[in-house]
């Protein structure tokens, strides 16, 4: 992970289609994501992998649960991964499925030319065995008669099997770990690899008798026989980019970078995969670099506890930026971080809302309403910029440092650093006192320092909120093409063109206030139980009166602007499988763009109404209160159409 690389090939594991993506899967791949487009806008050769891993024991029981066959399990899996990674603009240049042919044919021909040459072998194996974790276990690996992985019961089993000769690489590979101090990462990872060297290193069973579990890749060399998950899934990292197949290709990625990956599958990494591309002759990943555990408050995520993050929900109703921000600002990597919405909310609001947005807004709105919206000519430095051009460029020197350390949460915080900086120069400064008193040189410097300033943080934090500081950047007055940054141009202080005009975008980042999680308007607060009986209150319904209102579930499919109404949208919604239309006075809080795609909530049963000339049929909730309004949106996954009550 060194920015002097003439290439950056980024990989992420690839995931199992056993189940929907959660929030975890969502970490590693917006951070090979950020890392990926940092390194574009080094100008740095970048190739991004990700896929899902479709073979083996987890996805053949998922399909049998499910009713369907293994490969329809997968396809109907591996959608929602790909309509997640679209939703939250994740860039990679290549998505692998290792059912794909392209895959298949690659583990075939690895596994037969290493039976070949006496790598692999077979032999009569009695071990215990753990189903979930598809792994043999010596008798002395038991933790108390149980998996030592996952402590769950193990199976006494028999067979024959087929075996690859890890064991003999033992001493090579602590020696080749102990050599390149960058290979594992970071080095408390590498202590834990090491730890595990200490002990004799058995030879790894690679074959799974079809009469057990057919579901993978046929061992070419008997029939019998499906090769075991990890010897599948781990080859995906050099087959798709071209390993046996596109020689040129393979060449110009391989070896990799960085492998991504969680602290859970450390080993595979670092033992397996290391002496399997050794046994086959093939040069080293770079580095693997294992993350630590996202941790939903003090607790594990798991389905059982229910506390299963959605991370479709929290882009939904959060924004993508902020959900990747906060994700990549909060996790120290390579330590365990907690995830609770009200962390979300305070960071949110504390570095976006209040530092961030802040600064855009107040700049720019003085740009637009006391100089026409027109950037001056660079003004002359004097020793009030100073502070703010020193920690701004300093920043940029950081985040390339800490990008190579592979320690961004703080290539952020330093980031934030320079936004405060300017809101301080700002306060300091008072602008507004020079337009009072007529300081037409002073209140230029100002507003250009400051917004050079916002020029320089919004690069810096473009590959992490790729849509919102595009959108801060075009109100910058940057074009098209200069909307990308480059980090060269970042380095240097005085990019904004003189006569740059400027707009106001608005409120970029809007406080979230704690009150939807109250019920806000639309959910009343639970009486409380010691409470005199409340007074009749008017305009009581019965419940079969309520019943007569038909509150649906609906997606919005498209949305747009009715012309010469500044209040109103026209929404394309699809409810249980029917298209209607409905014009709704929301224009004023939302944009058409961030409404497709949502789940809202609809009185489907409203009598139709023509507004503006346009047939309304039906109408959204929403919860309003002074100045803010807000839809109200299922707190997770439900199917258009559902009822709601
Ligand atoms: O292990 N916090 O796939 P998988 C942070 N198919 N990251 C988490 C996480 C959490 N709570 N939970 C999961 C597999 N992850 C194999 C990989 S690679 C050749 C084969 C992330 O679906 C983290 O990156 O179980 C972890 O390593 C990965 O998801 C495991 O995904
Ligand atoms: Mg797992």
């Amino acid at each position: 992970m060194n920015s002097s690389n003439p290439s950056f090939y980024v990989t992420t594991p690839i995931y199992y289609v056993n189940d929907r993506p959660h929030i975890g899967h969502a970490y590693t791949t917006i951070l090979a994501d950020v890392l990926a487009r940092y390194y574009r806008l080094l100008g740095v050769p970048t190739h991004f992998l990700t896929g899902t891993d479709e073979h083996g024991q987890k996805v053949y029981e998922a399909a049998l649960r499910n009713r369907l066959t293994p490969i329809e399990q997968c396809d109907r899996t591996v959608v929602r991964f790909q309509e997640l990674w679209k939703k939250l603009d994740i860039t990679h240049d290549d998505f692998i499925r290792t059912t794909e042919p392209r895959h298949t044919r690659v583990v075939q021909r690895i596994l037969q030319e290493l039976y070949d040459r006496g790598e692999i072998y077979a032999a009569d194996y009695a071990g215990w065995y753990c189903v979930p974790c598809e792994r043999f276990f010596p008798d002395k690996d038991l933790a108390e008669g149980n998996c030592p992985e996952c402590h769950r019961p193990v199976e006494r089993l028999t067979e024959k099997n087929y075996f690859f000769r890890m064991s003999r690489y033992q001493d090579w590979l602590v020696a080749y770990i102990q050599e390149h101090p960058e290979f594992i990462q970071p080095a408390s990872r590498r202590q834990e690899t090491l730890g595990f060297l200490r002990q004799p290193l058995g030879d790894l069973c690679i074959s799974r008798p079809k009469k057990r579990m057919g579901w993978g890749i046929d061992l070419p060399f008997d029939a019998d026989y499906v090769t075991y998950v990890w010897f599948d899934a781990l080859v995906n990292y050099i087959s798709a980019v071209g390993y046996l197949a596109d020689e040129a290709r393979f060449r110009a990625w391989w070896p990799a970078s960085c492998h991504l990956i969680g602290k859970d599958i450390l080993t595979t990494h670092t033992v397996y995969w290391p002496t399997m591309l050794k046994a086959m002759g093939v040069e080293m990943p770079r580095a693997v670099f294992a993350h630590g555990w996202w941790l939903v408050g003090r607790d594990k995520m798991s389905k059982s506890l229910g506390n299963v993050v959605n991370p479709m929900d929290m882009a939904e109703r959060y924004g993508v930026d902020a959900f990747r921000y906060f994700l990549l600002a909060e996790m120290t990597l390579g330590q365990d971080a907690s995830f609770t919405e009200e962390a979300f909310r305070n960071r949110y609001n504390a570095d976006l809302a209040n530092d961030l947005g802040n600064l855009a807004s107040r700049v720019l709105k003085m740009v637009v309403r006391n100089l026409d919206g027109a950037l001056p000519a660079i003004p002359p430095r004097t020793a009030d910029e100073e502070g703010l051009i020193a920690t701004t460029l300093g920043a940029v020197g950081h985040m390339r440092n800490y990008l190579g350390s592979m320690q961004l949460d703080r290539g952020v915080a330093e980031t934030i650093q320079a936004v405060r900086e300017g809101n301080r120069y700002f306060d300091r400064m008072a602008p507004w006192q020079m337009v009072k008193a007529g300081d037409t040189a002073g209140l230029q410097r100002v507003l250009y320092s400051a917004a050079e300033c916002l020029r320089i943080v919004s690069g810096l934090l473009f590959p992490i909120m790729p849509s919102k500081m595009t959108e801060l950047r075009r109100a910058l007055g940057l074009t098209e093409t200069a909307a990308r940054p480059r980090v060269a141009d970042l380095a240097t202080w005085g990019g904004l063109p003189a006569g740059t005009r400027l707009q106001d975008p608005g409120s970029l980042f809007p406080r979230i206030e704690a009150v939807a999680e109250k019920g806000g308007a639309v959910v009343a607060e639970p009486a409380a139980p010691a409470a005199p009986a409340p007074a009749p209150a008017v305009n009581v319904v019965t419940i079969e009166e309520f019943g007569k209102v038909a509150l649906r579930t609906a997606r919005v499919l498209a949305a747009e602007a009715v012309p010469k109404a500044t209040k109103l949208l026209r929404l394309e919604i699809e409810l249980g499988g029917e298209t209607r239309q409905i014009v709704a006075g929301i224009a004023q809080f939302y944009k058409p763009e961030q409404l497709v795609g949502r789940t809202i909530v609809v009185v489907a049963n409203l009598k139709p109404a023509v507004i503006r000339g346009l047939e309304s049929n039906g109408m959204l909730l929403a919860a309003k209160s002074g100045d803010t309004l807000r839809l109200v949106t299922p707190d997770g996954d439900v199917p258009s159409g559902s009822s709601v009550g």
